[in-house]
Order: structure tokens, then C-alpha cells, then sequence
């Protein structure tokens, strides 16, 4: 297992930038050094260039890094203006990151199965996590979920990682189960116990995954997506409300969280 890196400043080069599915684009990017540290769950936060009036970064998790190559894989929906223009940036192009920040998944090696649920493009620190658990003696399922089926992307990952099953749901039924994660998730549970429950998708979603998860008395791992403008700990914009009448950073403190410390 990687240690967990220092967040600081990269310069970075596009290696690859294409589209993966419907509204979903695929960039791969050189940043040596954090190639070798980044560790699943934390995310990096880009300068897109293009527009000197749009200066808060965007964040964004990693499905995959190679170290040997220098690079990181990151799955990114088109959202609004940012997203659009890291889309355009070509093979060549550099900017730079913040990163790697936030906290990761915990990955705990003696759990024996797991079970891995995305949702939409919450699929991209799910995907980083299964690579991740390629390496390890953890069997592990997965559910990915889209709304439609021409928006999925994932599947073909989850396999070659090494996921023990992958249940896909669409909402229209035009790929795998008609329904929800929560259907997946369910489906998987009448014949499997897991240790662990890992989640990323939208918040909707993520809380109905946290109730089906401690209805089962599995602990549940939340990545949770909150608006973040600093994303170093200083502004508080991204506040999570805990249980215990706290708050918390999504971007210092987060963006993982166990699921039974969120006010859903
Ligand atoms: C820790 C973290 C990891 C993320 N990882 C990924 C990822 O791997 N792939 C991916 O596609 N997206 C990811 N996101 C979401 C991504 O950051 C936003 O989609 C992006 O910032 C939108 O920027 P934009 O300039 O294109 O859109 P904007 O024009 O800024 O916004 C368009 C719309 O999206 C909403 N929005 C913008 N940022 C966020 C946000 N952070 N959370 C919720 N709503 C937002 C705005 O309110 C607005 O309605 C992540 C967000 C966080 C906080
Ligand atoms: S974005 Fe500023 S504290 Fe998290």
C-alpha cells in the first residue's frame, strides 16, 4: 500500500482526453510524482486554462495511476462551463493541480469480501479503488449504476480488476437490471455477506446505499461531493454536518466518510 502524499502544487500535461460514454470523458494526465503517491478515494483539484476569470479549481478523483508511466486516469462528467474546458484540452497541453488531497478510502486488509457501489460518475474513485484491490487477498463485487446505458462506463474496469461479480442497473432497464443501485446492492446481498460497503455516486443515492448497509449491520464508506472553492482546509465552504452537531472539510477531512457520522 502507497503512503499518503502531501497535498501540494503540479504541473501536469495531458497524455489523453477523449469521450468514454454519453457526457463522459476520459483524461489521462502526466504528473510523476503524484503518480506514485495519490492513494484511491483522494482527489486532485485542476486549473483549467482558457478562461483568466474562472479561478476556483475543479475537483476531481482518479480511477486509475501508473507510477512506472508517471500518469493518472481521471473519468469526469460534463457539468458546466469548467468541465467543457477540460474537455477541449488537447494532447500537449498543460495546466497545473492541487493534490493529492483529501482523505482515500480505508482499505483494511483483512476484510475477506467487500462490495463496491457507483453511481453515475461516482464510478471514477470506485474504479481507482477496485485497481486498488486487484493487489489485495479481498474478493470484491461491484454495482454500477447509470441512467441510461449509453452513459455507463466502468463494467469492462471492474472485470478486468478482478471483481468477483458486476451487477449494472440502468434506471430505463436498457442495460442489466431496470432500477436503482439499491436493487443491485440487494440482489447481491441474498447470496453474499460483506465486510465492507464502499460508496460514491449522488447524495440520493449514497443515503439509500448507508440505510440498506446498516440495515445489514455493514459498515459503509461514503465519498461524498460538496462545492469546494480552496480546497486546502481554509475557506469552510465545503462543511459536512455530522451526527454529533460538527462539521467537517469535505476536502481536508472528506471527502470519505463513514456513513453513519453524515446528517443525510
Ligand atoms: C471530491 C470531489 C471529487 C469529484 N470527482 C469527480 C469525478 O471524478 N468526476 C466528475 O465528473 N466529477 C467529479 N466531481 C464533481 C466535479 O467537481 C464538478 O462536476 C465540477 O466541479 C463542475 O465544474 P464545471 O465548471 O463544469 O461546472 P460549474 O459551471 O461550476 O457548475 C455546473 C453545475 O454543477 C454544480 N456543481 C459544481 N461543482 C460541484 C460540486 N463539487 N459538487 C456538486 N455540484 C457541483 C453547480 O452547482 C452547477 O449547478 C467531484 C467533486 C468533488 C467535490
Ligand atoms: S473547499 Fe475550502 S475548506 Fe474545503
Amino acid at each position: 500500500m502507497r503512503a499518503r502524499s502531501r497535498t501540494q502544487l503540479h504541473e501536469f500535461i495531458v497524455v489523453e482526453n477523449a469521450p468514454v460514454a454519453a457526457g463522459l470523458h476520459r483524461i489521462v494526465i502526466k504528473a510523476d510524482k503524484l503518480a506514485h503517491t495519490i492513494i484511491p478515494g483522494q482527489f486532485v483539484n485542476i486549473a483549467v486554462p482558457g478562461d483568466p476569470s474562472h479561478i476556483v479549481r475543479i475537483p476531481l478523483s482518479y480511477s486509475a495511476s501508473d507510477p512506472q508511466a508517471g500518469t493518472i486516469e481521471i473519468v469526469y462528467a460534463l457539468v458546466g462551463e469548467g468541465t467543457r474546458r477540460l474537455a477541449s484540452m488537447k494532447p500537449g497541453d498543460g495546466s497545473n493541480l492541487v493534490g493529492a488531497s483529501g482523505n482515500g478510502w480505508q482499505i483494511h486488509d483483512d476484510d475477506t469480501r467487500v462490495l463496491l457501489v457507483a453511481g453515475g460518475v461516482g464510478v471514477t474513485p470506485l474504479i481507482g479503488l477496485a485497481r486498488e484491490l486487484a493487489d489485495s487477498n479481498t474478493v470484491f463485487d461491484m454495482v454500477i449504476g447509470a441512467q441510461t446505458k449509453d452513459r455507463l462506463w466502468g463494467s469492462d474496469q471492474a472485470h478486468a480488476a478482478g471483481a468477483a461479480q458486476v451487477v449494472i442497473t440502468t434506471d430505463d432497464g436498457s442495460c442489466g437490471l431496470k432500477g436503482f443501485t439499491t436493487d443491485g446492492m440487494k440482489q447481491l446481498l441474498a447470496t453474499h455477506s460483506y465486510d465492507r460497503v464502499f460508496t460514491c455516486g449522488p447524495q440520493i443515492m449514497m443515503k439509500g446505499i448507508a440505510q440498506v448497509a446498516l440495515e445489514h449491520a455493514i459498515p459503509c464508506e461514503v465519498s461524498l461531493e460538496r462545492m469546494m472553492t480552496c480546497g486546502f482546509g481554509a475557506c469552510h465552504v465545503c462543511n459536512v454536518a455530522m451526527v454529533g452537531g460538527s462539521y467537517k472539510r469535505c476536502c481536508t477531512e472528506g471527502p470519505v466518510f463513514d456513513a453513519t457520522e453524515v446528517v443525510w
